[in-house]
C-alpha cells in the first residue's frame, strides 16, 4: 500500500490525495508552511495523517528558525504551531500532535538539540500510530463474524493514517485472521474519499469491495446485506458523541433503524475529553466549489447558495462501541472513555 507520508530526514513527501486514484504523485514539503498548505488543500487528509504531517511540519519549523535567542526561537515555534493547528479545525489529532511537539521543544534543556529531539519525537509519533492501528485492528476484528459484510463511510484507511488504518485496519486484521470480509464503501460526497481512496486501497489489497453512492446505504441495509458499520473519527467528545465525515450521522441513524451495530474506530489521540459533548466540537466548512463543481466542471447554477460542512456529529446513543488501541469502550461513554484515556499505555 502506498504511504500517505514519507519523512526523508530533510523534507516531508506527501502523497497528493487530491489526485488519487488516477495519479500517484508525491509533493515535497520543505517548510512548515508547505505542510500547512498541504493540510488545508487536503493533499494529506484524515485525522491521524494530518496530525503526524503537522508534527513533521514542526520539525521543519524547528530547523528553519534555529538561530538567535531561545525566547525568540520559542515564540516562532509557537507561531508555527498556531498556524499548523488552524489549518483544519475539527480533527483534534492535529492540535494534539502539534502540542506534543511544542512540549518536546519546551522540555528540551539543551537549546542546540531541540530540532534533533523534535525529529525523534515526530518519528516516534508516526511509528506509534501504525502500532495503534494494528491493535485497533485486532480489537475490532474480534467483534466481527465470518463471513461479514462491513459498510464504511469516507476513508479511515492507510491513507488517512501513518499506515494500516483504523476502520480499514479492522477490515485488514479480520482478513489476516482468515475471515471472509466484504466491504460496502460509500462514495462520500462531495470530496469522494470513499470512491477515490477507500475503493483504491481495498482494490490494491485485493479485499472485496463494492462502491455505492451515499444514497444506497439505507437500501443495502434494508436488504439485510450489511452486518455492521465501521467508521473512523475526527474527534470524540467525553460523552461519546463522534465528529466524523459529513454523512456519518445519517449512516448511524440508518444503522440503528435497521438493527445494525455501528462501530467507531479511532486511536486514543482522537478522544477530546475537554469537549463535554459534540456541540463543543468545531465543524469545518469548506469551499462551496467542492459542491457545485465536479472535477472542475460546474454542475449547479451560478449564484446558488451552498452549505458545505466537512463533518457532522453522531450522538453517542447511535454508537454501539468505540474501538481504540486500548480496548473497546461501550456506553455509558463518560465512564468508559475516561477510563480508556487514563489507562497507562502499556503496549
Ligand atoms: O476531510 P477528511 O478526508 O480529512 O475526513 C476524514 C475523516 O472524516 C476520517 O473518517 C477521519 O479523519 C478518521 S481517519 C482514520
Amino acid at each position: 500500500m502506498l504511504k500517505a507520508l514519507v519523512w526523508d530526514g530533510s523534507a516531508l513527501e506527501l502523497l497528493d490525495q487530491t489526485r488519487l486514484p488516477l495519479e500517484k504523485e508525491y509533493v515535497t514539503c520543505r517548510s512548515y508552511r508547505d505542510v500547512g498548505d498541504a493540510i488545508r488543500t487536503m493533499k494529506v487528509r484524515g485525522a491521524p495523517a494530518i496530525g503526524i504531517s503537522a508534527a513533521y511540519g514542526m520539525v521543519l519549523a524547528s530547523r528553519e528558525f534555529h538561530a538567535g535567542e531561545r525566547a525568540v526561537y520559542i515564540e516562532r515555534l509557537r507561531e508555527a504551531a498556531r498556524d499548523l493547528t488552524a489549518a483544519r479545525p475539527t480533527a483534534v489529532n492535529l492540535a494534539w500532535a502539534v502540542g506534543k511537539m511544542l512540549d518536546v521543544a519546551l522540555g528540551c534543556p539543551d537549546w542546540c538539540r531541540i530540532p534533533e529531539v523534535m525529529e525523534a519525537a515526530a518519528r516516534e509519533t508516526e511509528e506509534e500510530d501504525v502500532e495503534a492501528n494494528r491493535q485497533i485492528g485486532r480489537n475490532g476484528a474480534s467483534l466481527l463474524g465470518d463471513p461479514v459484510t462491513v459498510l464504511t463511510h469516507c476513508n479511515a484507511g492507510a491513507l488517512a493514517t501513518a499506515g494500516y488504518g483504523t476502520a480499514l485496519g479492522i477490515v485488514r486484521a479480520a482478513v489476516e485472521q482468515g475471515k471472509r470480509v466484504h466491504v460496502f464503501a460509500d462514495e462520500t460526497r462531495p470530496y469522494l474519499q470513499g470512491a477515490r481512496l477507500t475503493a483504491f486501497e481495498l482494490v490494491e489489497d485485493g479485499i472485496p469491495v463494492t462502491l455505492i453512492t451515499d444514497n444506497v446505504a439505507g437500501y443495502v441495509m434494508s436488504l439485510g446485506k450489511v452486518d455492521c458499520v465501521i467508521v473512523g473519527a475526527d474527534r470524540i467528545a467525553a460523552n461519546g458523541d463522534v465528529a466524523n465525515k459529513i454523512g456519518t450521522y445519517s449512516v448511524a441513524v440508518l444503522a440503528k433503524e435497521n438493527g445494525i451495530p455501528f462501530y467507531v474506530a479511532a486511536p486514543v489521540s482522537t478522544l477530546d475529553l475537554a469537549c463535554a459533548t459534540g456541540r463543543d466540537i468545531p465543524i469545518e466548512e469548506r469551499d462551496p466549489r467542492e459542491v457545485v463543481e465536479i472535477l472542475g466542471h460546474r454542475v449547479a447554477p451560478q449564484h446558488v447558495a451552498v452549505f458545505n460542512p466537512a463533518f457532522d456529529v453522531t450522538p453517542a446513543r447511535y454508537v454501539t462501541a468505540i474501538i481504540t488501541e486500548r480496548g473497546v469502550a461501550r456506553p455509558p461513554y463518560r465512564e468508559s472513555l475516561k477510563e480508556m484515556a487514563e489507562v497507562e499505555h502499556s503496549k
